[in-house]
């Protein structure tokens, strides 16, 4: 048995074998038109990214609709569809879901890194057989945008911008003649794309920017931008389903409110817009202060209350397990941090519970 087949002990399964049931039912219910080389209707993707209450569909993806229906649109068409925006914004937590609704497989991917070659885009070979057999359909490894060409599905590329220059050159002629020739294998060199196949890239703004692309390649992509969440209630709504989903699975129980989930979604979203509910600037720091990070602060802090406290998440906690998220490298983070919680922090403790308890334990931690 594969870890596949078990999904109980593994720490993370693909999305289509933990949505498997959603996206069966979709597929049951389905009678819209679907593309060639779809798995699901434009519709039923979007249904089962967003959530739908009629037929117990979970929403997955908080904050943009539209911007949901445009890269299902833009994965009909010729174009690939470029994620782009801030760390932990869930750019690949979109490509997965976008991957395993329409193509049903969300493992065609490639890493992008600086260590990224052609082979890993195109084709590599198995020496064992290259040797004993010649060059053969057998005997060539195919990569995952090869794999997906050949069967008609969408392929991933991970933060394509840390490739090197020359590496993403490959992806130009690859995405305007949509085949791929092995010239070794002689008559079947050529391979033609199915209808299906489309790419999914995505791409850090904090990394190697974007702006390095060659402009030959962004012309083949239509970008989207993925922004942070600017809703409070969905972002609280979000950061709650993700931690309670996650202690389900580890089989961990802690009782978790909503007021203190909420206190940490607000801490987050001042830190990382500058400014205060009230409308009060502050200083931000450096570090990234995503939905993402927030969603492992509550997790960490949900853990501690169950191992070392009252199994009860309280503001203490998720003091506690700020920390290693503010100090990472950058020594003036702390500073604009412990600025915020003397002004905004302080102010609020006066009057709220919540609030003096995550200042008194943020106190005896950076005094
Ligand atoms: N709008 C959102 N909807 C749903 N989940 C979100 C959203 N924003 C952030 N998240 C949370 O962030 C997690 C991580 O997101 P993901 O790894 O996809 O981010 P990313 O944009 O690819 O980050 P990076 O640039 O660091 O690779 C998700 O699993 C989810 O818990
Ligand atoms: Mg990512």
């Amino acid at each position: 048995m594969t870890t596949e087949d078990n999904p109980s002990n593994i720490l993370r399964s693909s999305a289509e074998l933990r949505y498997a049931d959603e996206l069966a039912r979709l597929r049951a219910a389905d009678n819209d038109p679907r593309p060639e080389g779809w798995q699901l209707s434009p519709r039923a993707v979007r249904r089962f990214i967003l959530g739908d209450d009629k037929q117990a569909i979970s929403r997955k993806f908080y904050g943009d609709d539209p911007l949901v229906d445009r890269a299902i649109v833009t994965l009909m068409g010729h174009q690939g569809l470029m994620l782009v925006g801030e760390p932990g914004t869930a750019k690949s937590l979109l490509s997965e879901l976008l991957s395993a609704a329409i193509s049903g497989d969300s493992a065609l991917t490639i890493q992008g890194t600086a260590g990224t070659t052609e082979d890993h885009i195109k084709y590599s070979w198995n020496y064992a057989l290259l040797l004993a057999e010649g060059p053969s359909k057998r005997a060539m490894v195919a990569s995952p945008l090869y794999q997906a060409m050949e069967s008609g599905k969408l392929v991933r590329f991970e933060e394509i911008t840390r490739c090197p220059p020359e590496i993403q050159d490959v992806m130009i002629s690859l995405m305007s003649e949509k085949q791929i020739m092995v010239p070794e294998l002689g008559e079947q060199a050529r391979m033609h794309a199915r209808r299906g196949f489309n790419v999914i890239a995505t791409a850090n703004l904090r990394d190697r920017g974007v702006h390095e692309m060659s402009s030959a390649l962004k012309r083949r992509f239509n970008f989207e931008t993925v922004r942070p969440i600017k809703d409070h209630a969905f972002e609280v709504e979000l950061v709650l389903r993700q931690v309670q989903r996650d202690l389900d699975s580890a089989e961990v129980t802690v009782e978790i409110e909503r007021d203190v989930i909420a206190l940490l979604v607000t801490a987050f979203q001042e830190l990382r817009s500058g400014q205060t509910r009230e409308g009060t600037p502050i200083r931000t720091p450096d570090t990234v202060m995503s939905t993402a990070e927030a969603v492992n602060v509550a997790y960490a802090a949900a853990l501690e209350a169950r191992y070392f406290g009252a199994g009860r998440l309280s503001a203490r906690e998720i003091a506690n397990q700020l920390q290693g998220v503010v100090l990472k490298d950058n020594a003036d983070d702390l500073k604009r941090v412990q600025h915020y919680f003397d002004t905004v922090v302080r102010e609020r403790a006066r009057r709220d519970e919540h609030w003096k308890t995550f200042r008194d334990a943020a106190r005896s931690l950076w005094p």
